[in-house]
């Protein structure tokens, strides 16, 4: 685990700061990374990366009203001088180096999109970049936004100026090279799936999920077989197989208990998964070799994990 002291504590925009942190052992990384960090209430939450000098690393975080305590935590708890524990920076994104690209975020998602268009950029990829937000001042970013020499292709849309994004229209008639690059809440994304799915380009979109609040937990009971310790646990309706286990009192790997981060993604032996989350790509749901553990079911009675 990488140490690092927390610099600068910045507001951006309403509910929005800015983290700058020094690192004991400082890593290059790839546009579109995140570090894993762990709080000082010991919970684990992913950032993404945003631009800022070698030898430190830049997060922003939004406050979420509904905040199980990430969030919350570092906008009331982390100051200037706190420690940090940190993952080195790892990145889900893998960017296309020819073509063009359309950039699409939300509020807040847009952290991993900044370092990617300035990639793109570098490598003379053709942006559009599309920035969806309520209000100005709900806005993280936007003088920076001003600065970059692809800023003309930047198009602001502000829902409170009636600007709102028209995903569908965006994304009509994609042509054949335009590969398109998402980070923003479910409710943002699904949209996006929908139309590229529709024009059988699923292939070329590139997404990370920060938030998966429509997310449904319940279903049908279960049993679920744990082919290390041979022993086995019943996940009740209104249960998930993480907090089975943990009632169980066995300790797995997880962080964000929303689908998007991949934390408790464990190898499935036997059985099939009914997937709900939105970290595994649909090959590899379909694959049937793993879930995540935090929201995924089996889709009969039982279920056999590598826990
Ligand atoms: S804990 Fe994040 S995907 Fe399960």
């Amino acid at each position: 685990m990488i140490k690092a002291k927390v610099v600068s504590k910045e507001i951006l925009a309403k509910d929005i700061v800015q983290l700058r942190l020094t690192p004991n052992h400082w890593e290059d990384w790839q546009p579109g990374a995140h570090l894993d960090i762990t709080l000082p209430n010991g919970m684990e939450r992913q950032y993404s990366l945003v631009p800022c000098d070698n030898g430190q690393y830049a997060i922003a975080v939004l406050k979420e009203s509904d905040s199980r305590g990430g969030s919350l935590c570092i906008h009331d708890d982390v100051q200037v001088g706190t420690e940090l524990q940190l993952s080195a920076p790892k990145s889900k994104f893998s960017l296309q180096q020819d073509g063009r690209a359309i950039l699409m975020s939300a509020g807040i998602g847009i952290t991993p999109l900044m370092s990617i268009a300035d990639a793109l950029h570098a490598a003379n990829i053709p942006l559009d970049f599309r920035y969806a937000f309520r209000a100005p001042d709900q806005a993280a970013y936007l003088n920076w936004l001003a600065t970059r020499p692809w800023a003309d292709a930047c198009q602001q849309h502000i829902s409170s100026e009636g600007t709102r994004l028209d995903i569908a229209k965006t994304l009509q008639d994609l042509q054949p090279d335009a590969h398109v690059y998402a980070c923003g809440p479910s409710a943002f994304l699904e949209p996006i799936e929908a139309a590229m799915s529709a024009q059988n380009c699923l292939d070329r979109l590139h997404v990370e999920y920060f938030s998966n609040k429509e997310l449904e937990l319940s279903g049908s009971d279960f049993i679920v077989h744990l082919a290390q310790s041979g022993g086995e646990v019943k996940v009740g309706e209104q249960e998930t197989i993480l907090t089975a286990l943990q009632r169980e009192g066995y300790d797995p790997m997880y962080s964000c208990e929303d689908g998007v981060c991949g934390s408790c993604i464990l190898p499935l032996v036997e059985g099939e998964a009914e997937h709900r989350d939105k970290f595994l790509t649909d090959e590899e749901q379909a694959s049937q070799s793993e879930l995540a553990i935090c929201c995924s079911r089996a889709k009969n009675n039982s279920i056999t994990i590598d826990f």
